[in-house]
């Protein structure tokens, strides 16, 4: 991926060169690239005069960080005990099969990453499937066409317009 060592600084600019915002600014890469890539820690250790490898251990320790390219949209499927217990690993297998990469993964056009979760903390909902941060709740292996298919169908639209 190329990344744009203007724009980078300017994030970083944002908040001053100051190392203690080393979180903020690797939140803000990462809305904008949906991954930290490794050109743009690189800038970040150089302008906030941060070792690169204490960088990549702060990346590395916040689960919300990801080195690797993600998806245009994360599906998370939680695998809970309460999840866990109402099938949510024949539901993981599911979206394996469907998107046709094993979980932890993205597809290879960039659209889907999967992804699975200890517990989201509304059990009483499960299986709790979350894609791009909306919560499909009791969810089957039946619902998981039209749960693709609705993220599918948002891309579709937005290039029509
Ligand atoms: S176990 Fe899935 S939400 Fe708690």
């Amino acid at each position: 991926m190329n990344v744009d060592t203007e724009r980078i600084k300017s994030l970083i600019a944002k908040y001053n060169n100051q190392q203690h915002a080393l979180i903020s600014i690797l939140q803000d890469i990462q809305a904008e690239y949906h991954y930290l890539p490794k050109e743009a820690l690189e800038i970040t250790s150089q302008t906030l005069n941060i070792p690169l490898i204490d960088i990549i251990g702060v990346a590395t320790f916040y689960r919300s960080f990801s080195l690797k390219p993600k998806g245009k949209h994360q599906v998370v499927v939680c695998m809970g005990t309460a999840c866990h217990v109402r099938g949510a690993p024949k539901i993981l297998e599911e979206f394996e099969r469907k998107l046709n990469i094993p979980c932890g993964d993205t597809t290879p056009d960039g659209e889907f990453s999967l992804e699975s979760v200890a517990c989201l903390g509304c059990c009483a909902i499960g299986p709790v499937v979350v894609v791009d941060g909306n919560y499909h709740a009791q969810t089957t292996i039946r619902k998981i066409d039209s749960i693709l298919k609705k993220y599918k169908k948002k891309e579709k639209d937005n290039d029509g317009k």
